[in-house]
């Protein structure tokens, strides 16, 4: 059984996404073990607490270095004893202590096709409203393993939408997550827990 732990920062429709596979058994072999937040109002804890499962809270803000709040965020994830840790709209930066210990067992949904529209300073909503400045016809989203750089690490799966005339950011956002992200990235999970993904030189291979 694959234990998973889902890190998140807001509403938390990817979590959703992967509590129903779960629950409607498309997530084979997985448990979520927890849901960790770094911020006390996101609606993706009460999303866990409703299926009762194990939510916390860890913020930076409340840490009085950088260095105690990564201590303190590894021992909150170590305590989970997870087997794959999932970015989920995650939006702090990973503590590269973390990035070694679980290195090809943290993956991050990422709401473009990598590697157009990532990177520093693209994330959320700014994704999309970088796409639709550049009038790019085809977006969509890729879910990869999580390395030392901002979504460099291998890619495990991408999904292609398509812009359609008079999109807005929050309607292309919309579209994205639904015909893309909350697919491949309950697909991800099950694949990884039925040990079909491997990494082979900084690349996945999908057995
Ligand atoms: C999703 O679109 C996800 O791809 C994005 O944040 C959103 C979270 O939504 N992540 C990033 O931009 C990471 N760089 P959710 O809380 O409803 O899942």
């Amino acid at each position: 059984m694959l234990n998973v732990v889902v890190l998140v920062s807001g509403g938390g429709t990817n979590l959703q996404a992967i509590i129903d596979g779960v629950e409607k058994g498309t997530i084979t072999n997985t448990k979520i073990a927890g849901v960790i937040s770094n911020n006390k109002n996101a609606y993706a804890l009460t999303r866990a607490e409703n299926h009762k499962i194990p939510g916390v809270c860890i913020s930076p803000k409340t840490f009085a270095s950088r260095e105690e709040f990564n201590e303190k965020f590894l021992e909150t994830v170590d305590g989970l004893k997870p087997d794959l840790i999932v970015l989920a709209g995650f939006l702090v930066v990973i503590p590269p202590a973390m990035i070694e210990k679980y290195r090809n067992r943290i993956i991050n949904i990422h709401p473009s096709l990598i590697p157009s529209f990532c990177g520093t300073g693209y994330y959320g909503l700014k994704v999309h409203e970088a796409a639709l400045v550049r009038g790019v016809r085809v977006v969509g989203a890729t879910v990869h393993f999580v390395d030392e750089g901002t979504d460099t690490g291998p890619i495990i799966l991408q999904k292609a939408v398509e812009v359609e005339e008079g999109d807005t950011p929050e309607i292309l956002q919309r579209r994205v997550m639904e015909q893309a992200e909350w697919k491949i990235l309950p697909e991800a999970v099950d694949l990884i827990a039925n040990g079909k993904v491997i990494v082979e030189d900084n690349r996945v291979k999908i057995l």
